[in-house]
């Protein structure tokens, strides 16, 4: 690659790193996320459902594992406190990675745990880990193909793949859901065609489990901990609303699991 290709793509990843910044992830509002998800983690089911997935990885103490949209960390410390995994989180968001490092610090974990800014389509990670981790991240990232086929070439032969993520919901789309998923420039799948690409990038054993009931009763639970006291209105009325088009089954949500072949 020459120097000005690199230029391109580094101007082209920051660009893409300030409009997350100042829209959905500012230190503000990530702050928000974090008071309803619980403590370092803005994603469905926080704490509770990151001890329930990764209990299904088989985690060995000494894994190399890569978590691609590591947000403020709270995976990748449970892996590596409970498992003795070494986590290393890679993230486009400059507020996730400061608050990430903050909270990190609190922590007693050596260099188990490492934090590093990038786009995950621009990252070459040649044969390394032994799980790629993603938590509803995927859902900012149209370009699947790449990313599916640039985390099969992460993972070491034999190597495990698990991410969560928003789908669309088997029914029909109201105005409503559209207009949402467009305001968030989200890309979102099926679970069943979710899973049909993951296997087009060459992983094998692909498991694509609809956990659509289960994001509902998370959506119910992180409401029934909002504080009474009127705070944080944008969050319950989204979090409502998300709960509606749940129940109805519109907005989805998958987990899927697959590996490298040997
Ligand atoms: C909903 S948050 C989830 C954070 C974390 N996984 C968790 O469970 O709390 C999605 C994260 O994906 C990151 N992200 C979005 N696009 C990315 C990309 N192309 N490469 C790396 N990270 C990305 C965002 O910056 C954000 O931190």
């Amino acid at each position: 690659m020459d120097i000005l290709d690199e230029t391109h793509i580094t101007s082209s990843i920051e660009e893409h790193s300030a409009q997350l910044d100042a829209s959905q992830y500012t230190r503000e509002g990530i702050l928000k996320y974090e008071k309803i998800y619980g403590r370092a983690f803005v994603s469905t089911g926080g704490l509770d459902s990151t001890r329930e997935i990764v209990k299904m990885l088989n985690l060995k103490s000494g894994m190399e594992v890569l978590d691609v949209g590591s947000g403020l960390g709270g995976s990748a410390f449970h892996m590596a406190q409970e498992y003795g995994a070494h986590v290393h989180g890679l993230d486009l968001s400059h507020n996730m990675l400061s608050l990430a490092n903050e909270r990190l610090q609190e922590l007693n974990l050596d260099s188990r745990v490492t934090f590093e800014f990038g786009d995950i389509l621009e990252s070459r990670f040649d044969s390394k880990y032994d799980v790629a981790y993603s938590r509803d991240a995927f859902l900012h990232i149209p370009e699947k193909a790449k990313l599916f086929q640039t985390l099969h070439h992460a993972l070491k032969p034999g190597g495990l793949l698990f991410c969560t993520d928003y789908c669309w919901g088997a029914g029909d789309h109201s105005d409503e859901f559209l207009a949402y998923v467009a305001q968030r420039g989200y890309d979102l799948h099926t679970v069943g065609e979710y899973g049909k690409l993951i296997e087009q990038a060459g992983f094998g054993e692909v498991q694509a489990m609809d956990k659509t009931p289960l994001f509902g009763d998370y959506l119910e639970l992180e409401l029934a901990k909002l504080p009474d006291d009127g705070s944080l209105p944008e969050i319950r009325k989204s979090w409502q609303e998300k709960l509606v088009r749940n129940r109805r089954g519109e907005q989805g949500w998958g987990w899927f699991m697959a590996r490298r072949g040997k």
